[in-house]
C-alpha cells in the first residue's frame, strides 16, 4: 500500500533479468495462489513447483523432483543449480526456520523468504516477544516460562484467564485460550509435559488476553525498505459469527473498509517500522514477508503474533487483487530493490471460502471424491485454489483438511462473497464444512 523509510542497510543485488526461472516451495493454497500469478508475469521462462502433487499447482508448474526436507537440503541446491533457478519462493515458515533460504541463496540466485534467523519472529515466540519488548512495539502483557511448575503457578497467581502459547511452530495450534484454571493447567501439562506439539512445547509464553477485531497487515521487507500490502482480515474459527475452534483460516477478504488509512498510518509507524528497525539492530537481514496479526484493542492496535510468510489464506486474496506484476515484486523483495517498485491492486472486494474436510480441525476423512469444480471455476472472476487435493484416475479427491479456496471478486464485500458461495455450492463433497459469513460481520468494530 505504501513505502516506509526505515535505517538503510543491506546490500542492493541485481534488477531482474528479462527471463528467470523460479522454484516455488510449498503445496497449499497459499502456493497455488502464488503459482497462479507468477504463471503470468512477462518475467517467467520456467516455473518448477516442489508439491506437484497438488493438481493447482501442478496445471502451472513442472516438478521438482529433489527433496525439501532439511537433513536434504544439499539435494535441492544441487537441483538448483542443475535447473538454473534464479529466484526460489519459499511460501510456509516450516522450510524457512529450518533454514532453507539460507542454504539456497548464493550471489546469483535469489531467495524470497527469510533466513532461519528472522524466521525465530514466527518460530521463536518467546524471542519475537522480547523483540517487541526491546523497541517498544504494543502487544499483550506476556511472561514466559520453561518450568512447567513456575507455569502452573503463575496461572493461579492470575485473575484473569491468560492465553498460553508454545512458543515454536505447532502448525497453527500452538495457541490455547482457556476458560477455566483447569483447562489451563491441563492445556499447560499438554504442551509441557507430554509435549504434544514435540520441542515446540518447550517454552510457553502466557499472554494477557486482548479482545477487538483482528486484522492481518502484510509487509514486504528487503532488509532496507519495507512495503505494506492491503489489510485483510481472516476467520480463524471453525464456525460460523466465530464458534467452534480456531483452525488455520476458514476465509478471508480485502479491503477491510473499516479500517481507515489513519489506523494504517499507525499501524505502520508504531508496529511495522520499530519491528524492523529492531531487526536491524539484531543484525538480521530480514528479506520476505512480515505479517503482522494484530488486535485492534481499545487501547490501539496490538500484535498478536508475527509470522514470516504469507497468511493462508489472506494470500489467496491479496494475489486476486493484485494488479501488478508480483514476480517484479518478489524479486525486488529479494534483491532490496523495494523502493524501486509500486503495486497496483484491483479496487474490487476479494473474499475466500475455504471448503474444509469432515473432522477438520481434529483428525478427518481423506480420500473423498470432489465434483463440480469445472462448473463452479466457470464462473466470471472466480478462482479455485487447491488446497489438500490429489488427482487419481481422472478425479479430484480431498487429501487435507483445508481442501479448497474459492475466491471471488466483485465490487463490494457482500457481492463478493455471494458469488463465491455461489461457486461452492456448486462443488461438493461428502461432509464439506464452510462458513457462510466471511466478511460479514465487517461493517462495524465489532
Ligand atoms: P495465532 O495462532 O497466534 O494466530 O492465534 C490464534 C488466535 O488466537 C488469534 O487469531 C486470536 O483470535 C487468538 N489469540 C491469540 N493471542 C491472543 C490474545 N493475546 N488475546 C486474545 N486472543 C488471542
Ligand atoms: N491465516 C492465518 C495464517 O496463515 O497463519
Amino acid at each position: 500500500m505504501s513505502q516506509s523509510a526505515t535505517p538503510r542497510r543491506g546490500r542492493k543485488g541485481p534488477a531482474i533479468p528479462d527471463k528467470i526461472n523460479v522454484l516455488l516451495v510449498g503445496g497449499g493454497g497459499r502456493e497455488h495462489a502464488l503459482a497462479w500469478r507468477i504463471a503470468q508475469s512477462p518475467h517467467l521462462a520456467s516455473l518448477y513447483v516442489t508439491h506437484h502433487e497438488n493438481p493447482g499447482l501442478a496445471a502451472l508448474g513442472q516438478p521438482c523432483t529433489a527433496p525439501t526436507e532439511a537433513r536434504e537440503q544439499w539435494r535441492l541446491v544441487k537441483w538448483c543449480n542443475q535447473h538454473k533457478i534464479d529466484l526460489v519462493v519459499v511460501g510456509p515458515e516450516g522450510p524457512l526456520a529450518e533454514g532453507l533460504a539460507d542454504a539456497l541463496a548464493t550471489e546469483r540466485r535469489l531467495v524470497f523468504g527469510v533466513n532461519k534467523s528472522a524466521a525465530q519472529i514466527e518460530s521463536n515466540k518467546a524471542w519475537a516477544k522480547q523483540l517487541m519488548r526491546s523497541s517498544s512495539v504494543p502487544t499483550g502483557e506476556a511472561r514466559i516460562f520453561s518450568n512447567y511448575e513456575q507455569a502452573v503457578q503463575y496461572v493461579q497467581s492470575r485473575e484473569e484467564m491468560p492465553v498460553i502459547k508454545a512458543s515454536g511452530l505447532a502448525a497453527g495450534k500452538g495457541v490455547i485460550l482457556p476458560d477455566t484454571l483447569d483447562e489451563a493447567i491441563e492445556a499447560l501439562g499438554q504442551i509441557m509435559k507430554q509435549r504434544v506439539f514435540g520441542t515446540a512445547g518447550e517454552t510457553v509464553v502466557i499472554e494477557e488476553r486482548l479482545s477487538g477485531p483482528e486484522v492481518s497487515i502484510f509487509a514486504l521487507v528487503d532488509g532496507r525498505n519495507i512495503y505494506v500490502l492491503e489489510p485483510c482480515q481472516d476467520h480463524k474459527r471453525l464456525l460460523e459469527r466465530d464458534e467452534g475452534p480456531n483452525t488455520g483460516g476458514m476465509g478471508a477478504y480485502s479491503p477491510v473498509s473499516w479500517l481507515d488509512d489513519q489506523m494504517l498510518a499507525r499501524i505502520e509507524n508504531e508496529i511495522l517500522v520499530p519491528t524492523v528497525d529492531a531487526l536491524v539492530r539484531e543484525e538480521i537481514e530480514y528479506r520476505g514477508v512480515l505479517y503482522a496479526g494484530l488486535m485492534l484493542t481499545a487501547a490501539g492496535p496490538k500484535v498478536i503474533e508475527f509470522n514470516c510468510r504469507f497468511g493462508d489464506p489472506e494470500c489467496q486474496v491479496l494475489m486476486s487483487r493484485l494488479q501488478s506484476d508480483v514476480l517484479a515484486a518478489l524479486w525486488a523483495t529479494a534483491a532490496g530493490r523495494l523502493d524501486e517498485i509500486e503495486l497496483v491492486w484491483d479496487e474490487r472486494a476479494s473474499c475466500i471460502i475455504v471448503m474444509a474436510a469432515p473432522g477438520y480441525p481434529g483428525s478427518y476423512k481423506k480420500g473423498l471424491p470432489i465434483s463440480g469444480l469445472d462448473d463452479a471455476s466457470r464462473i466470471e472472476n472466480v478462482q479455485i485454489f487447491h488446497a489438500g487435493t490429489r488427482r487419481t484416475d481422472g478425479e479430484i479427491i480431498t487429501t487435507g483438511g483445508r481442501v479448497l479456496g474459492v475466491t471471488a471478486l466483485a465490487p463490494t464485500l457482500s457481492e463478493a462473497r455471494e458469488r463465491a458461495l455461489q461457486a461452492c455450492d456448486l462443488i461438493s463433497f461428502e461432509g464439506a464444512q464452510l462458513r457462510r459469513d466471511i466478511g460479514a460481520a465487517s461493517g462495524a468494530l465489532r
